[in-house]
C-alpha cells in the first residue's frame, strides 16, 4: 500500500502472523518470515469456487477463462461464476458453491460488504476465503486478500496525470476534473486516495484547479463502474464549467471510464485533455498509441490468477501462504493479511516494452 505502511510491513509481519490466522484450531504455530499459518490441507481433486462480479472490465473476463483453465490443469474442479445480475445473484452463487462442497472460495465481490451471511456459512463449513482483487468488508470471515497494490495504482494515476499535463503545457495552473470508481467496490476509495495523495499538494498550491469544485470521493464516484454514467457526468461538467475554459486533465480510475470521458469531450468539440486509466484494455492501448488516452495501468491478470492458484495449492498441501502486506487492509472488522502485486504505469513511451510478451496486446509499434 503506501510507502509508509509498506515500511511497517516487515516489522509487523511476525506479530501479525499470530493475529491473522484463518481461525482454525489445528493451526500450526507460524514460522518466522513471510508466511501465514494454515490448516492441514484437503484432497487434491477438490472443488474450488470462484465468484466473479459483473463484466465491468476486460480483466474479469480473462480471469474467468484463466481460473477455469488453470485450476483444471492443476487438478482441481473449478466452479467459476459471473454475477451479471447483481448482488443477490452473487449471494446465490456463493451459497451453491458452499453446498457443492468447495474447499476454497475465491471472491471478486460486486459489493464486498454484502456477503456477510454467505461468508459466515463458508466459515462454518471450514472453507478458506480469499478476497480476489477487491476486499471483502465488514466480516471476520475472510482469510486472505490477493490483489495489485490499489493505493499504488492511484498514486501512479495521479503522477501520470501531472506528468501528462506538464508534457502538454509546461506551466500551470492546470484545470482538471476527478472521477472515481463504483462506491460499492472497496478498491474505488483506495484508488482515489492514492491519486489524491499525489494531487492534493498541487491543488493546495493552486497549480492544479478542480474547476467544478467537485473534489470529494462521493462527488466523483461512477455507480457500477458504468461508462454511460461517467460520460453523462462529464457532459454535465463540461456544459456547466467549461464554456471557454480549457480542460487540461481528467483523473479516470480505469480504461472503460477513460474512453467514456474522451467520448464526451470529443462530443463537446473541446481539445482532448490528459486522461488516465487502468487495466490495459485493448481499445485503450490503441488509443494510447494514437496519442488520445494518456496512460493506463498494467495489472497482468495472468500473474494475479497464477498467484491465487499458488495460494490454493498451499492451502491444499497445508503449507504456509506468503503474505507481503499483513497490516494495510483493515476491512472494518479485521486486518486481512494480503499478498499484493506491483502495478506498472504505461504510456505511449513504454507500451511496446510493457506488452512485449502479452499475447493479446503485443507486439506494438509506435
Ligand atoms: C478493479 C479494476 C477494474 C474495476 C472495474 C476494480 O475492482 O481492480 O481493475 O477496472 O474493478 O471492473
Amino acid at each position: 500500500m503506501s510507502k509508509f505502511m509498506r515500511s511497517f510491513a516487515a516489522v509487523a509481519a511476525i506479530s501479525a502472523l499470530t493475529l491473522t490466522g484463518c481461525g482454525r484450531e489445528e493451526e500450526p504455530p507460524a514460522v518466522e518470515g513471510s508466511g501465514e499459518a494454515v490448516s492441514s490441507g484437503f484432497d487434491e481433486g477438490a472443488a474450488i469456487g470462484v465468484a466473479l462480479p459483473q463484466k465491468t472490465s476486460e480483466n474479469w473476463v480473462l480471469a474467468e477463462q484463466l481460473f477455469n483453465e488453470d485450476l483444471t490443469e492443476a487438478g482441481y474442479e473449478p466452479d467459476v461464476q459471473f454475477a451479471n445480475g447483481g448482488v443477490s445473484e452473487q449471494q446465490n452463487q456463493i451459497n451453491s458453491m458452499i453446498t457443492n462442497g468447495v474447499k476454497v472460495l475465491v471472491v471478486g465481490a460486486i459489493d464486498g460488504g454484502q456477503l456477510g451471511t454467505q461468508l459466515q456459512q463458508a466459515e462454518d463449513a471450514g472453507i478458506t476465503v480469499i478476497a480476489y482483487d477487491r476486499l471483502l468488508t465488514d466480516t471476520e470471515n475472510v482469510d486472505y486478500y490477493v490483489a495489485y497494490d490499489n493505493f499504488q495504482v492511484g498514486e501512479l494515476q495521479g503522477q501520470a496525470l501531472l506528468d501528462g499535463m506538464k508534457e502538454a503545457k509546461a506551466e500551470g495552473p492546470y484545470n482538471i476534473e476527478l472521477f472515481a470508481g463504483s462506491p460499492d467496490d472497496a478498491n474505488a476509495q483506495v484508488f482515489f486516495d492514492g491519486a489524491m495523495s499525489v494531487l492534493q499538494p498541487e491543488i493546495d498550491s493552486g497549480n492544479v484547479v478542480i474547476v467544478s469544485g467537485q473534489d470529494t470521493f462521493d462527488q466523483a464516484v461512477t455507480q457500477g463502474w458504468k461508462a454511460e454514467n461517467a460520460q453523462k457526468r462529464m457532459d454535465t461538467l463540461l456544459a456547466g464549467n467549461y464554456g471557454s475554459t480549457e480542460l487540461d486533465g481528467v483523473l479516470s480510475p480505469n480504461d472503460t471510464l477513460a474512453r467514456a470521458i474522451l467520448t464526451s469531450v470529443e462530443g463537446a468539440g473541446k481539445a482532448l485533455p490528459v486522461v488516465t486509466g487502468q487495466d490495459s484494455e485493448v481499445e485503450s492501448v490503441k488509443s494510447i498509441m494514437e496519442g488520445k488516452q494518456y496512460s493506463t495501468i498494467n495489472k497482468d491478470t495472468r500473474a494475479l490468477v497464477d498467484h491465487t492458484i499458488e495460494m490454493v495449492n498451499n492451502l491444499q498441501s497445508g503449507e504456509e501462504l506468503e503474505i507481503n502486506d499483513p497490516d494495510s487492509y483493515d476491512n472494518g472488522v479485521k486486518t486481512v493479511p494480503a499478498y499484493l502485486l506491483d502495478p506498472q504505469i504505461v504510456t505511449e513511451d513504454n507500451a511496446a516494452e510493457a506488452y512485449a510478451d502479452d499475447p493479446t496486446l503485443g507486439p506494438l509499434t509506435k
